[in-house]
């Protein structure tokens, strides 16, 4: 094998983007390492510790072939030539800047591990979301190893999303690669660039310097999560004025400029990115002084709070001011289709404000209900889980759709709503369901972005 790779950090990017690079690149060796010992012992068997369609397949093309998952890090970080950083930065919960900056300490951790293990000369690439700048840290503390080696840092950030990780990563719209524009930094910007070439178009290698690079992941999600505000907020306009928020998005999608895309309206926004990047965007800008751009991101995680807020107040409204001893079936729980992810899942904040109201919670979910019991914590007691939806819904009141699951488009909801209790409700978070079928069943159904269908 021609190079050797390392990935730190085997978790929803680390292992799949490795698993793609080690299936495509049969010369690289590749060593995916984490220090979570339950993660990579999963990463082993063929049940892979996240859920991703067709990941299997990939991981099994190259495992134990050239791709490699350990948990001893400094003999990964000592073996490679290029070494990839996909571990976790997640928000700060203390001191300055709780609440809204990243947290850097893995991050840290790992390249202060990196400068006291290596022993030859490396590319450390950024493949986590880093605030802007964040190679000048990088590059300080590598350098601090003085003439003992040499490190060139380059921002590779990730555009994949969960639930089409193996697609996405097949068939990237862009791959960006960003370094300095120096001789060594262009050189081994090139050397990342190399790799990827082995399956992704030249054209869509796009490369820049390591500002823009990582600036770059953090506006693209803003700009995602943006259109999904964007649309939030006029789904509540439309419930006030009889317009159809469905209706609005195709017309105004239809336009070449605005794209169909990423303009279904729903209960908001979840994942672990969206939330904590706009934060950290605004962080940065803030500490810029650039205080109106910072206040202008804001607004777009208000307005995913305020549709989630909007959506449990509507619940129980609905349902006559009080859902004490009622049982809601909430179906769904990651928090969105095709993953086992349920990071920031809207379904988090509708249980537990459910529970505060002393419903009886019932959550259903076809692979992430393990994920569910955990974040969940001590409010999971008090919640009964079933991967079966059509026990959930025995006896509820109301069945709440959290995740756009295609199963539960083509369940037998004749047979729901005749063991449900009644007057049976039905609230489409994710406008998937064919809401007249189900008033015409019996159903009351209250779709996000268009006048409720009520029988009474
Ligand atoms: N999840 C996504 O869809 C997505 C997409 C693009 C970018 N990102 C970014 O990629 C990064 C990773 O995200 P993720 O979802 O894969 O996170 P994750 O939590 O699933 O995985 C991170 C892994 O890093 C490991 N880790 C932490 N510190 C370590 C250390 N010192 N040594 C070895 N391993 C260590 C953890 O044990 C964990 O398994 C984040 O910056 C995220 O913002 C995520």
């Amino acid at each position: 094998m021609t190079k050797c790779i390392a990935c730190i950090g085997a978790g929803y990017v680390g292992g799949p983007t490795m698993a793609m690079i080690a299936m495509k690149c049969p010369q690289y060796k590749v060593h995916v390492v984490d220090v979570n010992e339950a993660r990579i012992a999963a990463w082993k068997t063929d049940d892979l510790p996240i859920y991703e369609p067709g990941l299997l397949e990939v991981v099994k093309a190259a495992r134990d072939r050239n791709l490699f998952f350990s948990t001893d890090i400094d003999s990964a970080i000592r073996e490679a030539d290029i070494i990839f950083v996909s571990v976790n930065t997640p928000t700060k919960t203390f001191g300055d800047g709780a609440g809204r900056a990243a947290d850097l300490q893995y991050w840290e951790k790992v390249a202060r591990q990196i400068v006291r293990v290596a022993t030859s000369p490396k590319i450390v690439v950024e493949k986590s979301t880093l605030p802007v700048k964040t190679a000048q840290t990088m590059e300080a503390i590598l350098n601090a190893a003085g003439d003992r080696t040499s490190f060139e840092v380059i921002s590779n950030p990730e555009f994949l999303a969960e639930g089409t990780a193996v697609q996405d990563l097949l068939h990237p719209d862009r791959v960006l690669i960003g370094s300095r524009e120096t001789p060594a930094g262009l050189k081994a910007r090139q050397e990342i660039v190399d790799i990827y070439a082995n399956w992704v178009p030249a054209e869509k290698i796009v490369t820049s310097n390591v500002w823009s690079a990582e600036l770059s992941k953090l506006v693209a999600n803003a700009f995602l999560a943006q259109r999904i505000s964007s649309i939030n907020s006029i789904s509540a306009l439309c419930e006030k004025t009889e317009a159809s928020v469905r209706e609005v998005a195709r017309a105004v999608g239809m336009d070449s400029r605005v794209g169909p895309r990423f303009l279904n309206a729903s209960v908001g926004f979840g994942g672990s990115c969206f939330k904590k990047d706009i934060l950290n965007l605004v962080y940065i800008c803030e500490s810029y002084g650039l205080h109106e751009v910072a206040r202008y991101w804001e607004g777009v995680l208000a307005m995913n709070e305020y549709q989630e807020s909007r959506f449990v107040k509507a619940m129980i409204r609905y349902m006559f001011n009080t859902i004490v001893d009622k049982r809601i079936a909430l179906f769904g729980f990651a928090f969105k289709a095709d993953t086992s992810d349920t990071r920031q899942s809207p379904a988090i904040f509708v249980a537990r404000k459910l529970l505060d109201e002393r419903a009886q919670v019932v959550v259903t979910d076809p692979r992430a209900l393990d994920n569910a019991r955990l974040d969940l914590g001590d409010a999971a007691a008090g919640v009964q889980f079933t991967d079966d939806p059509y026990q959930a819904a025995r006896g509820a009141h109301a069945v709440a759709i959290m995740t756009e699951w295609e199963l539960y488009r083509s369940l037998d909801w004749e047979r729901i709503y005749a063991s449900m209790e009644k007057p049976a409700f039905v609230f489409d978070g994710r406008n998937i369901l064919d809401h007249q079928k189900l008033f015409g069943m019996g159903f009351s159904v209250f779709p996000i972005g268009s006048p409720p269908l009520k029988h009474f």
